[in-house]
């Protein structure tokens, strides 16, 4: 629209007086208020922006190609990528505890990034950190903005303070809707704008359980067919987000084909909600569910069950850990 025009243009316009011929650096998440406020930091500063994507082998199926090729053709952004899933397996390995998961990937990420920091930094001095904070955020937080490094942003202590930098916040403005609708202007990759909520952590903290390689590849397959079904039924504007779990610790009896099986059961938590802090569980058609579960059971190795959570939030949280 127009207006969303003269907002972008704005905001590129007020980052290009920020930045000056400085430069900036940015950690992309994959989601969508990352990815627009790189977009615009872009435009503003060009090839003096230097992205950096930590693909921590967490997300879901295309997610990291969505970054890599599309985001990257649509910007022409300047991305550095680091394929740090083995080293992020690696710490997790042996750790079921939901919020010790949490800790070392949110330990891991600093470090990771930190070594991209200093590798840019060879090439000369950079001033400026660019944060995808919204609006909401800006409220929550009490309204302070200025200097910080990734760590803070990542709410993890006990590291040494390593380098300060100048916040860029193009976001600062904008509720979440003003987002996905500048990242269209933008002519950012659908997927990318339209993304639902997914937590920072992945699907680490969607497998109930140790996190491995191969738990990884299976609740991978089954949450791209759900997303997928829920897609083809129209049903992406009206759910919140539909957590795909896998339950890696539980097996139960099933029958597929001649033999018995003894496989995991895959849980489904379609939510709806407005602002994640109470949500309920989605009524999807009857039809989408049976169509999800077949397939699942189907094309999945190792599942043999679905199941539907209809807990309301509270009690439940939306995801299980
Ligand atoms: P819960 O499970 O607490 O989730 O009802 C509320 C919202 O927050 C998301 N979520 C997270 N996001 N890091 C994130 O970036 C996390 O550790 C995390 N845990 C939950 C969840 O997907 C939902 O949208």
């Amino acid at each position: 629209s127009w207006t969303m025009l003269n907002i972008v243009e704005d905001s590129i316009e007020a980052v290009r007086r920020q930045v000056g011929d400085g430069r900036a650096i940015c950690a992309l998440s994959g989601g969508v208020d990352s990815a627009v406020a790189a977009a615009i930091v872009q435009r503003a500063i060009g090839d003096r922006l230097t992205c950096v994507f930590v693909d921590h082998g967490l997300l879901r199926k295309g997610e990291a190609e969505q970054v890599e090729r599309d985001f990257v053709a649509a910007t022409g952004v300047k991305l550095r990528v680091v394929d740090a899933e083995e080293r992020f397996l690696k710490a997790l390995s042996g750790v079921s505890d939901p919020e010790e998961k949490r800790k070392i990937i949110g330990r891991e990420f600093i470090r990771v990034f930190e070594d991209e920091q200093r590798a840019i930094m060879a090439d000369g001095p950079v001033q400026f950190l660019v944060q995808g904070t919204l609006y909401p955020d800006v409220v929550e937080s009490g309204g302070g903005t200025g200097t910080a490094n990734i760590k803070s942003h990542h709410n993890v202590g006990g590291l040494p303070d390593d380098i300060e930098f100048t916040l860029v916040e193009p976001l600062r403005a904008l509720f979440k809707d003003e987002v996905r609708r500048a990242g269209e202007e933008l002519g950012l990759p659908p997927a990318m704008v339209w993304r639902q909520p997914f937590p920072g952590p992945g699907l680490a903290i969607r497998i109930v359980g140790e996190v491995t390689a191969d738990r990884l590849a299976i609740l991978r397959e089954a949450d791209a067919i759900a997303r997928e079904e829920l897609t083809r039924a129209g049903l992406d504007r009206q759910i919140w987000q539909c957590p795909v779990v896998l339950l890696a610790d539980v097996r139960s009896v099933g029958v597929q084909g001649d033999g018995r099986t003894y496989g995991h059961p895959i849980v489904l938590r379609p939510v709806t909600s407005e602002d994640a802090m109470t949500a309920d569980w989605a009524r999807v058609p009857y039809d989408v569910l049976s169509q999800i579960s077949t397939r699942i059971t189907n094309e999945v190795r190792d599942v043999n069950r679905v199941v539907v959570d209809v807990t309301s939030k509270p009690p439940g949280t939306i995801e299980w850990e």
